[in-house]
């Protein structure tokens, strides 16, 4: 067990540069095991999501060479089918693993991901779309099977643009003989990062990043080396840290577009931001004003900022309304950031945060992910010291935030108990 102890920052000031992205990264390790021969990942970032998803690729029997930032992985000798539970209770997005085994034996098995910290994040749009392209899916009370001989030609319409459910249907449609099409498919950057990795191997992959992707089977992927993208919300977190910091920092290694929504919020809140073609330069005034955001699927605002970007918005001047579209139970973070003196209420979907001139010092935990590196942005700009517990919930997908803020200026200290 560890906790942070987090002392009022001075303004951020500096560069830093993000690392991988944690989002991309699952998908396409999870696709390394279908080409059945050598992948070499870059720019694979050192966190606890990670670590997981490479314990289920050596459990399945994959060899693994990892190194900083460079993992080799070979899947030739592969064996196993099943996804052991205690693996899959401790990474939800493990459920990707069921396409690219799918794609790889036509066979998967795996238990329930179960409710998760943010919302219920049920996986019905994987198992139809699974349906629809001619896989056969057992449910039991405990393993849900799928099996099928050959994927079937087909037309999936998803009913949202669900990131995983795209991803999934990606991976299980790589290999065969048929040509797939989704509709209202998602639009996230790490989809078009996945079909760009598989493509590279070999894929047939068109129109990722769009709403329409068609896929069209081949019959063996070759070896590939490639380079993951950056993390977009680790590089918006340390944007909004800036902020909050009232500071003057860039932030490097990222691709511009993928942040443009969180770039007019930050212009919105009046803060200079300044892009080059990989980095962003962000300016902060003293005094932030308050704004309304709504969580949208890509371009949208994104959800995994929403509590960040809240956690800025506790000091503004005035009302501001943050409404969360995407999951159901994304707000636990505000209790903790109300220790902190914020003043949040919560009606249905929304918060309504009213705008303090301070923030003080507490001792708070972190709720999950996001809702941790919330509290953790909050402390920068609190008077006094604070504690945050559970940060293994920071640690699961942020590469040594404290650190990175630390070389701005922030005064971070991580303890272990
Ligand atoms: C991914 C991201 C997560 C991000 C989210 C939305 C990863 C590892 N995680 O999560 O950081 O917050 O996209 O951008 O990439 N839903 C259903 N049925 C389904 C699938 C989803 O109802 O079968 C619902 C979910 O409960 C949620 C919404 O759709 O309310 C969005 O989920 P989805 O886009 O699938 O998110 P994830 O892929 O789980």
């Amino acid at each position: 067990m560890s906790y942070y102890i987090v002392k009022k920052s001075k303004p951020l000031n500096g560069t830093v540069t993000v690392s991988g992205s944690k989002n991309a990264s699952l998908p396409i390790l999870a696709a390394s095991i279908i080409n059945g021969k050598t992948t070499k990942l870059y720019n694979l970032p050192n966190i606890e999501d990670v670590n997981t998803t490479i314990k289920i690729l050596e459990y399945l029997g994959c060899k693994i060479k990892r190194d900083k930032n460079k993992v080799i992985i070979n899947s030739k000798f592969l064996k196993e089918k099943q996804i052991p539970d205690e693996l899959m209770r401790k990474l939800r997005s493990s459920v990707i693993l069921a396409g690219a085994m799918i794609a790889r034996f036509k066979e998967a098995r795996f238990s329930y991901p179960g409710v998760c910290d943010i919302g219920s994040r049920p996986i019905d749009l994987h198992l139809k779309s699974f349906q629809k392209i001619g896989i056969k899916i057992d449910e039991t009370t405990s393993f849900i099977q799928c099996k099928c001989d050959r994927i079937d030609n087909a037309n999936i319409h998803l009913d949202f643009p669900s990131v995983g459910a795209t991803e999934n249907i990606i991976l299980a449609a790589v290999l065969g003989n048929h040509e797939i099409k989704i509709e209202n498919a998602a639009m996230e950057p790490e989809i078009i990062d996945l079909a760009q990795f598989l493509n590279k191997m070999g894929a047939k992959i068109y129109g990722a990043g769009t709403k329409s992707i068609k896929i069209i089977g081949v019959n063996s992927l070759k070896e590939v080396s490639y380079r993951i993208m950056p993390d977009r919300i680790e590089a918006g977190t340390l944007m909004i840290a800036t902020a909050i910091t009232g500071g003057n920092a860039t932030i490097k290694g990222i691709v511009v577009e993928h942040i443009e929504p969180l770039i007019s919020k930050l212009v919105e809140v009046g803060c200079e931001v300044n892009a080059t073609k990989d980095s962003i330069k962000v300016n902060a005034p003293r005094r932030l004003n308050s704004i309304n955001i709504k969580t949208l699927p890509h371009p949208g605002f994104p959800t995994d900022l929403q509590p960040i970007f809240s956690a800025l918005l506790t000091l503004a001047k005035g009302t501001s309304v943050v409404t969360e579209n995407i999951f159901e139970n994304r707000f636990k973070y505000a209790q903790e950031l109300k220790r902190m003196g914020a003043q949040i209420e919560q009606e249905g979907k929304n918060i309504i945060i009213k705008g303090v001139k301070k923030l003080h010092g507490a001792n708070v935990e972190s709720t999950d992910l996001r809702g941790g590196a919330a509290i953790l942005i909050a402390g920068l700009a609190a008077s006094g010291e604070t504690k945050i517990e559970k940060i293994e919930y920071i640690l699961r997908g942020y590469d040594k935030l404290d650190l990175k803020l630390n070389s701005l200026g922030a005064n971070i200290i991580r303890k272990e108990v």
